[in-house]
């Protein structure tokens, strides 16, 4: 087939996500036979080390994980070669292109920091490394706003057409993110319930117990809406409220994604005040243990939030005065990740006496993390003879146990380098999609500063500060804690 001379590059491959994710990633693909035979795998560093070296590092990082199968490590090294260098520099993309040359497709993995990805693609174009046909998947983040997000888009687009351009949001790789596509559009149930008219509003928490630690010097540039809001959790609001596309086609998903990004209401210093709250956590008790501040992991005073939540309005027909309560924390009290669809009460009720207070309305809970489950919860009588008494129960799919693979858990960047491997963009971010998104963004910051908001702090362990609470809280609704 046209894959069997291909080759995948990973930019940076002794650095954090190639070791954590990527290699790993590619090595559970190749245990299950998804890598296309005669694919390469060359990574690129500058550490100075020949191929052999390389795999005995990628060998002993794997293993660190789980046991290795012999006979599934003896296809992948095969795989594996190296390049030791400087991809911006003339000698660097010589090296590469040595290694690389005649094979297609050729898809080329930024695993860098993104200061170096202009530089790094033209030089690589300089250099023949890419050519019409070479895929570039770009890893978070690409910008801080949306000015540096438009020149590292711009510098990209000088040397790649769109249609080779794969920006990674790794939330859109994570097996419960698609089955939203299911949930909404392969069933018949759901999406003539999915309006202003039955839904009260969506909830959509990604909630972390890990400090931000040693990321600081990243972080601290960056903070909650940068580095959670922009991309995973604007995503996830996307999928939620996008019309149905007209098919899986990668544009006609994208297409329905960036008109519900524009139609976000803009925040301005009131609605900053009203409908948003930045916190950073100080010292507290985190799963049992105590924990620092996040200013002792700095290391000076710092004014960047690690949590922040707020109400984001999606101001089109489907979806008038539904308010979507978005927020993200470091160092909250559990792992949680999850959206919260929750529906109006009955219009009526015929129930009397104590059953009368026992209704509760149908809420949709789909879990991300820890778990992966989707549970509607419904109403139903309590058995026995008494008087009538309700309750509410979840119709639950427990998705963990269902997998193909008995079980195992996916790493979202299994499916990704997959689909960048086989040239679907579905699931990866389109150029004016990660603009919408960073306009939006910019327009809360812009907010916080005029309005003089610094961050609110909240001992680490507990769900932020108590402005969270009130944000929800005073429009008579609640958190799904
Ligand atoms: C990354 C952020 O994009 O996503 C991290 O930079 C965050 O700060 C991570 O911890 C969360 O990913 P996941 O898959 O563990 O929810």
């Amino acid at each position: 087939s046209a894959l069997t001379t291909s080759a995948l590059v990973i930019l940076g491959a002794s650095g954090d996500l190639a070791r954590r994710m990527l290699l790993p990633s590619l090595y559970n693909l190749d245990a299950d036979g998804l890598l296309p035979a005669g694919l390469s795998i060359v990574g690129v560093a500058r550490s100075d080390m020949d191929a052999d070296a390389w795999r005995q590092e990628v060998r002993e990082l794997l293993q660190a994980r789980e046991p290795i199968d012999e006979t599934v490590w003896a296809r992948f090294a095969e795989r594996l070669d190296y390049c030791a260098g400087d991809v911006t520099k003339p000698e660097g993309a010589a090296c590469l292109k040595g290694r690389v040359d005649g094979r297609r497709p050729l898809v080329i993995f930024f695993s860098l920091s993104p200061s170096l990805y202009t530089a790094a693609c033209a030089s690589l174009k300089a250099g023949g490394v890419i050519t019409d046909s070479t895929r570039l998947v770009l890893e978070k983040p690409i910008g801080r706003d949306l000015e540096t997000s438009r020149s590292i888009n711009a510098a990209v687009a000088a040397v790649a057409d769109e249609s080779n351009v794969f920006r990674i949001d790794h939330y859109l790789g994570k097996e419960t993110v698609q089955n939203l596509i299911a949930l909404r559009f392969a069933n018949s149930l759901f999406e003539p319930l999915w309006t202003s008219q039955t839904i009260d509003h969506v909830q959509i928490t990604v909630a972390e117990t890990q400090a931000v630690g040693d990321r600081w010097p990243y972080y601290d540039d960056y903070g909650a809406i940068r580095d959670m809001l922009q991309n995973h959790m604007l995503q996830l609001l996307c999928l939620v409220a996008m019309e149905p596309p007209s098919d899986l086609e990668p544009d006609a998903v994208r297409n329905e994604k960036v008109k519900v990004l524009r139609s976000l209401r803009p925040f301005d210093r009131a609605s900053a005040q009203h409908d948003s709250v930045r916190g950073q956590y100080g010292p507290g008790m985190v799963e049992g243990e105590k924990a620092s501040s996040y200013e002792a992991e700095v290391g000076r005073p710092s004014q960047t939030e690690t949590f922040v939540a707020l109400t984001a309005h999606v101001d089109n027909w489907r979806w008038a005065g539904v308010p979507f309560f978005l927020r993200t924390g470091k160092r909250m009290p559990e792992r949680r990740t999850e959206i919260v669809i929750q529906f109006k009460p009955v219009p009526h009720s015929i129930f009397g006496g104590a059953a009368q207070g026992d209704l509760v309305a149908n809420r949709l809970v789909i879990e991300l993390q820890p778990d992966e489950d989707i549970s509607l919860t419904v109403m139903n009588k309590r058995p026995g003879l008494g008087d009538v008494r309700l309750q509410s129960m979840p119709l639950s799919l427990s998705l963990k146990s269902l997998g193909e693979d008995g079980g195992r858990r996916r790493i979202a960047y299994e499916r990704l380098l997959l689909d960048a491997l086989r040239g679907d963009q579905t699931l990866f971010v389109r150029r004016d999609e990660i603009e919408a998104a960073w306009a939006f963004v910019d327009g809360v910051a812009d907010a916080w500063t005029e309005a003089g908001m610094t961050p609110k702090p909240y001992p680490a362990g507990s769900w932020g500060p108590a402005g969270a609470f009130a944000l929800i809280e005073r429009s008579g609704r609640a958190w799904n804690d």
